[in-house]
């Protein structure tokens, strides 16, 4: 028996919605597993009165009987980890379905520090990071110099690692004195992995366990396709893999091991931090979406930038992660647009573009016009309730892609989630 693992992954560039979409798969699965990115991921589930807001563990808590599993992809900082359990035991979840790979590197208070000062270093062309360290944990990584969490087990080991790891951040930076007292966070970096121990296994032997037992594992993406760290808008990008390939890196499985890709869009784009954005709506179209989308940063609170539908670059994360069907999101937002806006193509002169070239002072971004539909389509809960011009919105945006819509849907509650 041979169990194998599907894919529900961010399309654009991040907060599609994808916490409420993974927990609402995840029933089909013994296994939901995070296999990049860290707590800059904030991930929003509601069922019922229950709310949760998620940024490490996997978007299924709510979902009793799914093992929730942080892969070796994944950096974890130790204290935030321990604080979602905490926040999540109190709230009902049995926190002992949580594992976390061992391989998966952790995230030190060193690590907030140099993500500031290298945003700072950047001067007036910052990121936008989410401030908490990611980009210089995976830098580490590659470095050779970060810390898996399966060296925290041992304290003398621990301990050496942190110790080398902070000679390299001092000569890192021009001020060393700005980093944190080294005695203290030792101390607390030990307790902190003390509590944490039990949930540390192997992680490339806990995914194979489990493929063996015939399980059924779905791969929740963090972030999103076009903040991928290879096939995103560099730089501004996150530092992780967000697309299918992350899957095979960051859980250490086969390209064979990957069976179905559920690609989730939002029915128009925001983005978060700087960077390209051909569909952006600089004007009161662009300030409509955001409130009624309520578009601000589960992390950091920050507004978002908001714009059209962008089929280009949709089309572009579909092949990056060799997608198979569509959950489209937050389609009640666009009710009450007289017109619905799609970018259909990319232009520098007379050629066509691609989004790498976004960036250049002639790219030009061009877009289609849709009639609106005035109804609010919140209560919606058949496709056939839906007025004309969405579902004529639905059947363009299948036709740009190329995918079918499976899943779309049109409010926060589980029933507002509609099989197409
Ligand atoms: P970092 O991941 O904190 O290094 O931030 C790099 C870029 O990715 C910034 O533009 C962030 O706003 C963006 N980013 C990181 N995580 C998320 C997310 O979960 N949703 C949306 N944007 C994100």
């Amino acid at each position: 028996m041979s169990g194998h693992i599907d894919a529900v992954l961010g399309m654009q560039w991040g907060d599609e919605g994808k916490g409420r979409i993974v927990d609402w798969y995840a029933r089909d699965y013994d296994v939901v597993a995070r296999f990049g990115g860290g707590d800059n991921a904030g991930h929003r589930i509601e069922v019922g009165e229950q709310k949760l807001a998620l940024r490490l563990v996997p978007s299924a808590a709510l979902n009793p009987s799914v093992e929730l599993f942080v892969g070796s992809g994944c950096v974890v900082n130790l204290e935030g980890a321990l604080e979602e359990l905490a926040r999540l035991s109190e709230v009902g979840v049995d926190i002992e379905r949580v594992r976390f790979s061992d391989r998966a590197h952790i995230v030190l208070p060193d690590h907030a520090l140099l993500d500031r000062a290298s945003e700072h270093a950047r001067g007036g062309a910052p990121i936008g990071t989410t401030g908490r360290g990611i980009g210089p944990t995976y830098a580490d990584r590659v470095s050779r110099v970060g810390i898996p969490l399966g060296q925290t087990l041992d304290e003398r080991t621990f301990r050496n690692a942190l110790r080398a790891i902070r000679s390299v951040h001092e000569r890192a930076l021009q001020d060393p004195s700005v980093l944190p007292d080294f005695a203290e966070m030792e101390e607390r970096m030990l307790a902190a992995a003390a509590r944490l121990r039990t949930a540390i296994v192997d992680g490339v032997g806990y995914i194979h366990a489990r493929l063996a037992a015939g399980k059924r594992i779905l791969a929740e993406g963090a972030q999103g396709t076009l903040l991928d760290i290879s096939f995103g808008s560099y730089p501004y990008v996150t530092s992780s893999q967000c697309t299918a390939g992350g899957i095979c890196t960051g859980l250490g499985v086969g390209p064979s091991a990957i069976g179905r890709v559920i690609g989730i869009y939002k029915a128009y784009t925001t983005r978060v931090g700087s960077g390209p954005f051909p569909s952006e709506l600089l004007d009161a179209e662009g300030d409509r979406l955001r409130d009624a989308g309520r578009e601000f940063g589960t992390v950091t609170g920050r507004p978002r930038r908001c714009g059209w539908f962008d089929a280009v670059a949709a089309r572009y994360a579909a092949a990056l992660n060799g997608t198979h069907a569509v959950a489209l999101t937050k389609l009640d937002v666009l009710s009450g647009f007289e017109r619905v806006g799609i970018v259909t193509g990319y232009r520098l002169g007379e050629r066509e573009a691609t989004l790498a070239e976004a960036m250049h002072p002639d790219f030009r971004a061009e877009v289609e016009f849709l009639d609106g539909w005035a109804e609010d389509i919140g209560g919606a809960r058949r496709p056939a309730d839906l007025p004309m011009n969405a579902r004529r919105y639905i059947a363009r945006l299948e036709s740009l892609v190329g995918l079918p819509i499976e899943l779309f849907s049109v409010g926060p509650e589980r029933e507002a989630l509609i099989k197409a």
